[in-house]
Formats: C-alpha cells, structure tokens, sequence
C-alpha cells in the first residue's frame, strides 16, 4: 500500500499524520519490541468497536497485545481507573520493559499517558488518537491528566509520548458532534498562529467542511496545520511557562461555559463547542484590549456563531460564569487573564480583563 503519511519531529516524540500513517506502527514499535517485554493495548468500548478492528487489520501483529478496555466518557478519567489498570499490568508482571499504546480520544490518550508515565517510573508511550480532538491536540505535546472530585484535569504531569499517529481513517466512523468539537481547535491555531490559513478557512463554513471526508486533501491540510503549530509552540514551553499559554485562547471564557452546562445534564457541552463560545468571547475582547480591528471581530464572530450558536448560556448566566472565572486557575492577583489576539495570527498573552469586561464579552456572544 503506498504510504502518504507526513513525518514531523519534535524532540522525542515522533508524529505519523495523514493516510496510511498507521503503515508506520511496527517500525514505530520496533525499538521497544525484544525479548519477552509486553505490549498494551488501551481502549474505551467505543474504539474497542470502531477502530480496532481496522488497528488489526493494518497491524496483525497486535493480536499478540494485552487488552485493557475501560468505559468511554469523562467518568472513567480518574485515580480509581488507574489503579485499576496498574493492578492489571501487574498482575501481568509487566516490567519497565513493557510498551503502551492507547487508542481513542483525548479521555484515552490522557488516561494512558498517566498509566504509563507512572508505571514503575515510566515507560514507552505510543498514542494513536482516534478523534480530531486528540489527534491536534490531546495526543500533542506530553499533558496527562485525570479528574478529581469531578474537577477536570486536577492530577498529572508532563509525559512525551515516544510516537503519535494521527491517521484519518479513524475519523469516518467518529460521530458528527465530536468532529465540530474537534474542528474548533484547529480554528483556534489558526486564529492564534497562521492567518493564511484563517483566510481559506474563513470562505467556507463549518457545516460545509463537515460534509467534507476526513481524508481529503483540505482536512489533512488543516489537521497538519494544526498539529505542526502545536508542536512548535510545546517544544519552545513544554511547561506552560509562557508562551503554550497562547493555546488558551477561548479556554478561559469556554472552561467555565463548560463546566457550567456539565450542572444540566441534557445541555453538557463537549470542549470544543464550549471553546468556540469562549472564542467569541475572546474576539471581543480583543477589539477592547489589543486592537482587533471590528470588521475582523465581526467576521469571526459570525463564523463562529454560524457554526456554533446559539451558545447555551443566557444573560442572567452571565454574573455565575463571571464568577466561575475569577476561581478558574488563570486568575493571578484577582486579575483574570487571558490570550488574545491583535489580528488573526498574532496571539497575545496575560492580557488582565476586568469581571465587566467579560460580562460584557459575554453579552456579545449572546446578541446575534
Ligand atoms: N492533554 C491535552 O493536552 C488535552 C487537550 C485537550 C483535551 N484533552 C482531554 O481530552 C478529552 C476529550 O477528548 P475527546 O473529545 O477526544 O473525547 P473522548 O476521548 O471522550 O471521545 C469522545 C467520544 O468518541 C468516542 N470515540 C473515540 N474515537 C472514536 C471513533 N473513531 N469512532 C467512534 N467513536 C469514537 C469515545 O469513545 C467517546 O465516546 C478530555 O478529557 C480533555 O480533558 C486533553
């Protein structure tokens, strides 16, 4: 089968993007494949069902690996779930010698970062993302996490996964929703770090990009995009010290749209659709604090609007999620801050917003 996979370096992690990456697998594992060592297959039920199968049908040497699948969802992103994968590979006397290899999403590429970055103090680490979320960002840049308490992200560390492979083929059977989710990232590196590609995106519309194929061309032109932006920024700031914070943008405001539907069940937002609100949010804001000229504000709130609203939070909303961002972990010295941009393409970091401006922000999200 010809390959047509891209290969992008970044310190030690190596990224297979495109059609046919998963061609690249074996020779991906090859350096941790000797001897008895054991290789481990993580899986929630979803891609258990959806993308195994196609993961065996490329890589039939994988029969061979230890299945460990776990409930899909946010809920099984915990210490619990930890602990219980840990006993499992111990039972199976797996060393340090012993291969990861999750596949799934960003609920799985950040669980089995965690398993296996803690594991007897670490080993190898191969993530084949299975969403656009995580093939652009999750699986991207070495951030593992699980919750607590119902809180996200409230426990991890910074773990480089060896490899990543990022191939479209997972995306065909991935349900609409978390497509649109995931496109709102790569509309944020966009926004953030390559105005051309702001341009090109900006003359089409998100509904009409959903009915393109994941494999053809425009996509895997904006999933290398995105995913090429944020290797650059990670591997200048691995941990978030200063500049990875301009992937921020729209997290600040969308973090707390959130976790505030995540109080109604039947309204729970996924990230992405919580971060393009943010995003409108974050557009405004510019206009005020760093000089977004109007008639882009506009065009990119439109955009968003277009694609994402109406967004679920109404005007009497407004002062909770104020309130939720002032305890959010970007607050430094009762300042809110967030990343903005000056145009498209050109980010702006720890801009202090004050609580009516972002009432505000707010408000323009909600006046179309
Ligand atoms: N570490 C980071 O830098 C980082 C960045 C962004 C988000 N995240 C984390 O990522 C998670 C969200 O990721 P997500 O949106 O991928 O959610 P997810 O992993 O929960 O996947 C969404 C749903 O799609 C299913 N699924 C996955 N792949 C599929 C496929 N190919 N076909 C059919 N169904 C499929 C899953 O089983 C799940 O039900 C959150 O936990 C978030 O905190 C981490």
């Amino acid at each position: 089968m010809k390959t047509t996979a891209r290969i992008v370096r970044v310190d030690r992690t190596t990224i297979y993007t495109g059609i046919n990456a998963l061609d690249h697998l074996r020779v991906a594992c090859n350096p941790f494949l000797f001897g008895k060592n054991l290789v481990f297959l993580l899986t929630d039920r979803n891609t258990y069902k959806h993308c195994l199968p196609r993961l065996l049908e490329s890589n039939p040497w994988l029969e061979k690996s230890i299945l460990l699948t776990v409930d899909a969802g946010e809920s099984t992103k915990t210490l619990q779930t930890v602990a219980r994968l840990w006993m499992e590979m111990l039972s199976h006397q797996a060393g340090r010698d012993s291969l990861m290899i999750t596949l799934g999403g960003g609920m799985i590429t950040d669980l089995g970062g965690f398993v296996a970055g803690g594991y007897k103090r670490g080993i190898p680490c191969i993530h084949i993302p299975t969403t656009l979320l995580a093939q652009v960002d999750a699986a991207i840049g070495g951030k593992t996490a699980v919750n607590m308490e119902g809180v996200k992200n409230q426990a991890g560390f910074f773990f480089l996964p060896e490899t990543v492979i990022a191939d479209p083929c997972f995306l065909t059977t991935l349900p609409p929703r978390h497509l649109k989710s995931g496109l709102a990232e790569i509309i944020k590196t966009t926004l953030t770090g390559n105005a051309l590609l702001w341009k090109k995106l900006k003359n089409k519309n998100v509904e009409e990009l959903l009915l393109l194929p994941p494999e053809s061309p425009f996509w895997q032109h904006l999933i290398n995009g995105a995913i090429t932006y944020k290797n650059r920024i990670v591997r200048n700031d691995f941990t978030e010290k200063g500049n990875r914070s301009i992937l921020n943008f729209g997290h600040t405001i969308g973090h707390a749209i959130e976790s505030f539907s995540q109080t109604e069940e039947a309204n729970t937002l996924l990230h992405g659709e919580a971060v393009a609100a943010g995003m409108t949010g974050a557009v405004w804001l510019s206009s005020k604090k760093t000089g977004l000229p109007p008639d882009e504000r506009d065009q990119i709130a439109g955009f968003l609007y277009k694609g994402y609203g109406p967004f679920s939070f109404s005007h009497a909303d407004i002062p909770s999620l104020v309130d939720k961002m002032a305890h959010d972990k970007k607050k430094h010295n009762s300042e809110i801050r967030f990343t903005l941009i000056s145009n498209p393409g050109s980010p702006r970091i720890n801009m202090s917003c004050q609580p009516d401006e972002i009432a505000q922000a707010l408000d323009f999200c909600l006046r179309f």
